[in-house]
């Protein structure tokens, strides 16, 4: 990643430095590890798709600077780190966050994009522009962005499940999925395959945002580098608030269960995702 960003000190120094705070502080790297874990599912070289990797570690980040900012969740402390707005002023942090959306499309139909994806020839192009409407629609109104308005509407009120579900599902699920999504499209995948890794990633996207609810409970501060306790204290919508912590774990492995069948024609090539649906559940950060 630090190899797609202008150097830091680059005119206008406040926007790259900004960005390079949050991006470079860490941070499980989920999302970019999901592209490669399902590019490796369908057997394609890794190297391959890291710039499309890096493109959904960016957008992820800019929905994580955002999120934090003083008129959504007002946090003050993420990825171990001061948020970006504490460090770089609220200007700095909406326009490092609009700058690392708008780079990840560069990034995943850039020119070094084109000549990794070179061996798939025009196939590969349209590929590619077939992965950049669908992470468009996974990070925007249809996705994230309507995920997150659906979440600050909901606080302090008392929604019903489909509500709930509506907020989880896309203010978090829908970029998980994408990222399995653009690994697999990337790599040529059969129509088979795509519906496999797409309904795997809708399991694993509900359960880890399930579980990240569960940690904001019960999660060590210390340890996942982000304040813990704001849902409720901001009356959030959650799993725990709806169901209680025990059941919001269950239902959680339920859906990590049911993540790993839909990988039954993977093979040993799957073992990877396999493996990220367990971390999932037992993650402690
Ligand atoms: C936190 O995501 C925000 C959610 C979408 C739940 P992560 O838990 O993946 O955050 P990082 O990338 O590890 O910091
Ligand atoms: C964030 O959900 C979802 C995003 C799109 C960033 P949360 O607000 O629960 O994420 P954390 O707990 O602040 O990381
Ligand atoms: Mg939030
Ligand atoms: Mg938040
Ligand atoms: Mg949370």
């Amino acid at each position: 990643m630090e190899r797609f960003l202008p150097p830091a000190h680059r005119h206008p120094a406040t926007l790259h430095q900004a960005m390079r705070h949050s991006l470079l502080s860490g941070g499980k790297r989920l999302r970019p590890i999901l592209v490669l874990a399902a590019a490796e599912a369908c057997g394609t070289p890794r190297r391959r798709l890291l710039p499309a990797a890096a493109a959904l570690e960016f957008i992820h980040t800019y929905s994580l600077i955002h999120d934090d900012l003083p008129a959504m969740d007002d946090d003050d402390l993420r990825r171990g780190r001061p948020t970006c707005h504490k460090v770089f002023g609220e200007a700095a942090a909406i326009l490092a966050g609009d700058a690392l959306l708008t780079a990840a499309f560069e990034l995943l139909t850039g020119q070094v994009q084109r000549r990794l994806l070179a061996p798939l020839g025009s196939r590969g192009q349209l590929r590619q522009l077939e992965a950049a409407a669908l992470l468009a629609q996974a990070a925007g109104m249809a996705g994230m962005v309507g995920g997150q308005m659906a979440d600050i509407e909901s606080e302090g009120k008392e929604v019903e499940l489909p509500a709930l579900q509506y907020i989880h599902v896309h203010k978090t699920g829908k970029l998980l999925q994408a990222s399995l999504l653009v690994g697999a499209l990337l790599s040529g995948a059969s129509p088979a395959r795509l519906k496999a890794l797409g309904t795997y990633g809708e399991s694993l996207g509900l359960a880890f945002q399930i579980m990240d609810d569960v940690l904001d409970v019960s999660g060590d501060r210390e340890k996942m580098g982000k304040n813990t306790g704001g849902d409720a204290a901001k009356a959030k919508a959650t799993y725990p608030a709806f169901f209680g912590l025990e059941d919001s774990r269950r239902k959680a492995e339920a859906l990590s269960r049911r993540a790993v069948l839909s990988l039954r024609g993977f093979g040993s090539a799957g073992e990877p995702l396999r493996a990220l649906a367990k971390f999932v559940v037992e993650r402690e950060v």
